[in-house]
């Protein structure tokens, strides 16, 4: 997938109005918001052996209360529908269904997504729900977690009952979110669960990955039949050169572009993994692990790809050799790189302005990426399932968070899609990143996303300016100028 180099989008000055079926929702992930981590019968996952792990996380933070949302949960459903948004994105914790990710599930838990889900549609949200969110089951790493063929196997009957358990109460499944991570940070740098840090462990983990959504993604067409929506969430990566007229950074585009995007998108897509990317990665890994037929396993074709921006990167190919020189890739500081194979590229430090997480502020990017996957892939169904940002909010006197940081994040970002929507990428919704500020993972609870404030003290809920603002746009489908 080429990124088109030249897109400037321009600021729109007068009001735009998405069209009408334009979904517009927040998302969370079950690790990051629910907590009663020993409750409910629920297993342990690889996120709580990590986070509680000295060292691995700021502060040593966990995910053992989080929001709190396990108890909350209907008060936080209130919040969606006062906010009038049409959907919801959230995740299952596999580990709260299935305690030790294969064998017996666990009733208390699926009562607690099924209620849930009742009390969604009961306010008039359209649930999406994400299988995998990170929080691999315990039991299967020490099986090898994602770098052993099995754990693909195991994720599709775990789908395979949750599609029996949902059935047709859910409107998009998504099998995966950003496989990319759970693969490079998870096994390659080392600075998400599990912690691993072996350069071909990573590729395996990227394979077991694509072959898991596409045997979930069958398995749950075998139980609910055509009519289901399936999906996958990829954080696919705008990368530009650092000099466009650079051959070097040009090649340097396209390995980054091989490792970050077509890695998933050849296989879910195309049906196959891109040949650059097998030369590229060749003294690292034979790739002898993809058997047969995996690569059609994986293209199960899509109803709607999903998508999340933040920001972009910028490489650079270093002509005098020697270890990558600086990763400012955005996915923080490691002793081990998540870019397999990689020795020559410098990712460059983007100007600002910043987020709270280091994060260059890029709306271009946005257009760009969903123009780019739209031009490779003309009549895939589009999602931006996360856009969001982090900042360092502060209450003011008056007891409310005067974000308008984040609104003017969430404007030009949004007034991005519509520019990809009137370029003809056929974007059909955008979810908020987060509704809830939540265990920001390595970050813990020290990186606010929300669009809704939460006290870690008390926990109590406070809407945001951003909060506000996002329901105007909710309800009436207009983008203020
Ligand atoms: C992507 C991930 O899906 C989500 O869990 C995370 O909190 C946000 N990005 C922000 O980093």
């Amino acid at each position: 997938m080429n990124v088109v180099p030249h897109v400037q989008p321009q600021q729109t000055t007068e009001n735009r109005q998405f069209p009408s079926a334009f979904l517009w929702g927040s998302a969370t992930a079950s690790y990051q918001i629910e907590g009663a981590a020993d409750e409910g019968g629920r297993g342990r996952s690889i996120w709580d052996t990590f986070s509680h792990t000295p060292g691995k996380t700021l502060g040593g933070d966990t995910g053992d209360v989080a929001d709190d949302h396990y108890h909350r949960w209907a008060e936080d459903v209130e919040h969606i529908r006062r906010l009038g948004l049409g959907a919801y994105r959230f995740s299952i914790s596999w580990s709260r269904v299935q305690p030790g990710g294969s064998g017996d599930f666990n009733p208390e838990g699926i009562a607690f997504y099924s209620a849930l889900v009742d009390a969604l549609i009961a306010a008039g949200v359209k649930p999406v729900v994400t299988l995998y969110h990170w929080d691999l089951p315990q039991e299967l790493e020490d099986e090898g977690g994602w770098t052993n063929r099995a754990t693909a196997y195991a994720f599709a009957e775990y789908a395979r009952r949750m599609a029996v358990e949902l059935g047709d109460r859910i409107d998009v499944w998504t099998t995966l979110n950003e496989p990319w991570c759970s693969a490079y940070l998870g096994y390659g740098s080392g600075v998400h669960a599990p912690g691993r840090t072996e350069a071909e462990g990573a590729l395996r983990a990227v394979h077991h990955l694509n072959l898991a959504h596409g045997l979930a993604g069958r398995a749950i067409r075998d139980v609910l039949g055509e009519s289901v929506r399936l999906s996958v969430t990829l954080n696919l990566h705008v990368i530009r050169p650092a000099d466009p007229t650079s051959e070097g950074d040009l090649d340097a585009v396209r390995q980054i572009d091989a490792l970050a995007n077509r890695a998933f998108l050849g296989p879910m897509l195309d049906g196959s993994y891109p040949a650059d990317l097998l030369v590229d990665t060749a003294a690292v890994s034979d790739w002898s692990f993809v058997e047969e037929g995996d690569t059609q396993i994986a293209n199960i074709g899509l109803d709607v790809l999903g998508i999340n921006y933040y920001s972009t990167v910028q490489v650079r190919r270093v002509l005098d050799g020697g270890p990558v020189i600086a990763r400012n890739d955005g996915h923080g500081a490691a002793a081990a790189s998540p870019w397999i194979g990689v020795t020559d590229i410098e990712f460059v430090q983007q100007p600002g302005p910043y987020t709270a997480m280091g994060w260059n502020i890029e709306p271009a990017g946005m257009t760009e990426l969903l123009l780019s996957v739209h031009r490779a892939y003309p009549d895939q169904q589009l999602m931006v399932t996360e856009n969001g940002a982090a900042f360092h909010d502060e209450v003011g006197a008056d007891g409310h968070v005067h974000d308008m940081d984040r609104v003017a994040y969430l404007h030009d970002h949004i007034d991005a899609v519509g520019q990809a929507i009137d370029a003809g990428a056929d974007v059909r919704g955008y979810f908020a990143w987060s509704l809830l500020d939540n265990f920001e993972w390595g970050y813990g609870y020290d990186r606010r996303f929300g669009i809704i404030r939460v006290d870690y003290e008390t926990l109590e809920r406070t809407w945001k300016d951003s909060a506000f603002w996002y329901r105007s746009l909710a309800v009436s489908g207009r983008l203020p100028s």
